[in-house]
């Protein structure tokens, strides 16, 4: 019988089916039944862990392979019909040699398991801006994960009614089971050479396999989202963007809203959920990850959210960090790879407090913390990227109009990364071609902590879209830069704000997370005309009075915040110019190569 009333749908299900071969098939209705099932078929198997339903009610911990635990770049495939649309930057196979290398993999690769078939919508379901996929896996984890992550179930079928559109989207963990092997309790994946996580843009198709952990697996975020959105915006006209919205009110009462994009680990989820330090402001948050934006009728951007929780960082997560997160976690969360305490809550590094019971790390050995009273680094309680995966209604701050079918109209772009010289805590586009190079030129400087070749370096991560773009990055400046052209005075106001700066004694000049706030403030009062402001050769900066002060923060410190390093940006910009455009050949825009003249020439003279 056939499974849904959409007959593309129900043929690719079949089509999958005949390639996969699993023991049994089941539609995903999204509903609280189905999720309880499964949530209790894997405690049963010792996949999950019940935790304390007193003081984390809904909670479930996670344990993954030792092997699985992050996403794999190398693995991850652009496959489109040429290489040339793919770009530089991304992994590239011909589209017949890649499914033809991963059909033999997913021949069987569901011998004596459940193939689930998950029909999720990116966004609102209804949204005009909203995109439905399906997804088939054969792990019930993923399942629990996408009902938090995105919407699942029924009422995304009734959208699609029977010949809607959706994206296809094929996961598994991989290793197909032996006659009279089971999955009991394991995490099942594939070895690292056998992963795959391919994208074909053309046909709008994305096939995972080998790999259970949340970006590989929860095709719905990285995949879907960014690289085949990305795609389908540059086809279609908008944008799909690795960037946090937040709503931010002055005590006034005026709205503004922010988008902002940061690499990895330069705590996108804290300043989305920021709690101001100013008083009388408000932030809320609509999104922490991925921004969908499309020009309204009005001419202006809105975006949505297109995700339904946040799949989190929990090392470094803590009440003075990021306390609405912390609550977020509280109920109806899944844990991956965190430590267990004695008591049945959990734990991970740089918690408000020490451990306090001998915990069971994430590979489920007993752990004491050092006599140190820190983590060894390779030996922590928590993986570095154990993750919750929290429902997005579950967040203090979260705005009312987030899942507005509408979107909200974006006032601001920031960009950032971990910058510990150069760049200012703040300064702001001169023009929009401007914004698009402080976009490109995006990066964190690489610490001892990363790799030592390249100790001081900056590792440049444009517009924090470089393993989340879906062709050729050359192609995405572009876009960027013609998505302004067609409405100059509409578009988003575009900022570069750096929280890391430090000493060269190596002392934070700026203690962050909540304090970011008062960098919010001069930058809606600069979309609103006002805020003081000086024009220097890199963009307009703050006035030495126009951000308050944070306690600790010395008026020389402030004066190295915002002053320009005169030879730092003319060294930033022979960088670009020469380490970092290379990398795009043609494809460069000309707007951007220009930019690296214009501000040289502004230093210069
Ligand atoms: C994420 C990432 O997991 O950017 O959000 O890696
Ligand atoms: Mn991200």
């Amino acid at each position: 019988m056939s499974l849904t009333k959409h007959a593309k749908l129900n043929a690719w299900i079949e089509e999958i089916q005949a390639m996969v071969k699993p023991e049994n098939v089941v539609l995903c209705d999204g509903s609280q039944a189905q999720y309880d099932k499964l949530i209790k078929e894997m405690v049963e198997s010792g996949l999950a862990t019940k935790l304390n339903q007193e003081k984390l009610p809904g909670c479930y911990l996670f344990r993954s392979d030792a092997s699985d635990v992050a996403r794999v770049e190398d693995r991850t495939y652009i496959s489109s019909k040429t290489k040339e649309a793919a770009g530089p930057t991304n992994n590239w196979k011909a589209p017949a040699e890649l499914k033809a290398e991963m059909k033999a993999l997913y021949d069987g690769c569901m011998k004596g398991r459940t193939m689930y078939v998950i029909p999720f919508s990116m966004g609102p379901v209804g949204s005009d801006i909203a995109k439905i996929g399906v997804e088939i896996t054969d792990s019930a984890y993923v399942v629990v994960n996408m009902m938090i992550m995105t919407r699942v179930g029924s009422k995304v079928l009734d959208v699609l009614g029977t010949d809607g559109e959706f994206i296809p989207c094929l996961h598994s963990v991989g290793k197909p089971l032996q006659a009279g092997e089971s999955d009991n309790g394991k995490w099942p994946c594939a070895p690292i050479e056998k992963k795959y996580i391919s994208h074909f843009p053309e046909e709008r198709t994305i096939w995972s396999y080998g790999s259970g952990y949340g970006g590989n697996a929860l095709l719905g975020k990285k995949c879907l989202a960014l690289r085949i959105a990305s795609a389908v915006a540059h086809e279609e006209g908008w944008l799909a963007e690795h960037m946090l919205i937040l709503k931010i009110t002055s005590p006034e009462g005026v709205v503004k809203y922010v988008c902002g994009a940061f690499p990895s680990a330069c705590g996108k989820t804290n300043l989305a959920m920021l709690i101001p330090t100013i008083p009388g402001w408000k932030v809320e948050t609509i999104g922490d990850d991925i921004a969908w934006m499309k020009p309204g009728k009005d001419g202006r951007l809105y975006a949505i959210n297109p995700e339904a929780g946040f799949f989190g960082v929990a090392p470094g997560t803590n009440f003075h960090s990021n306390k609405n997160a912390m609550i977020s976690a509280q109920k109806d969360t899944i844990y991956t790879n965190v430590a267990l305490e004695a008591d049945g809550t959990v734990w991970w590094e740089d918690m408000d407090a020490p451990p306090q019971s001998e915990l069971i790390d994430w590979k489920g050995n007993k752990w004491n913390l050092p006599a140190s009273g820190k983590s060894e680094k390779g030996k922590e309680a928590a993986h570095p990227n154990a993750r919750f995966t929290a429902p997005a209604r579950n967040c203090p701050a979260i705005a009312s109009e987030w899942e507005d079918p509408k979107g909200v109209p974006v006032d601001a772009f920031l960009f950032g990364g971990r910058r510990p010289s150069t760049i200012p805590l703040v300064h702001q586009a001169m023009s929009w071609e401007h914004g698009v190079f402080m976009g490109s030129i995006v990066g964190s400087e690489v610490t001892a902590a990363v790799i030592s070749d390249q100790v001081g370096q900056v590792r440049r991560d444009p517009f924090a879209m470089l393993p989340f773009c879906g062709y050729h990055m050359g192609d995405y400046f572009a876009h960027w830069i013609k998505m302004g052209k067609a409405n100059p005075d509409k578009m988003p106001k575009i900022f570069f704000v750096n929280w890391f700066r430090k000493t060269k004694e190596g002392k934070w000049l700026w203690p962050g997370y909540g304090e970011n706030s008062r960098v919010l403030k001069w930058v809606c009062e600069r979309c609103d005309g006002k805020g003081d402001a000086v024009e220097t050769p890199i963009g307009f900066m703050p006035t030495a009075t126009a951000i308050d002060r944070p306690e600790g923060v010395t008026v020389e410190d402030m004066n190295e915040l915002l002053s320009v390093d005169k030879a730092g940006w003319l060294a930033e910009l022979a960088d670009v110019e020469k380490n970092h455009y290379p990398k795009f050949g043609d494809k460069l825009p000309q707007e951007l190569r220009d930019q690296i003249k214009i501000i040289t020439e502004r230093l210069s003279k």
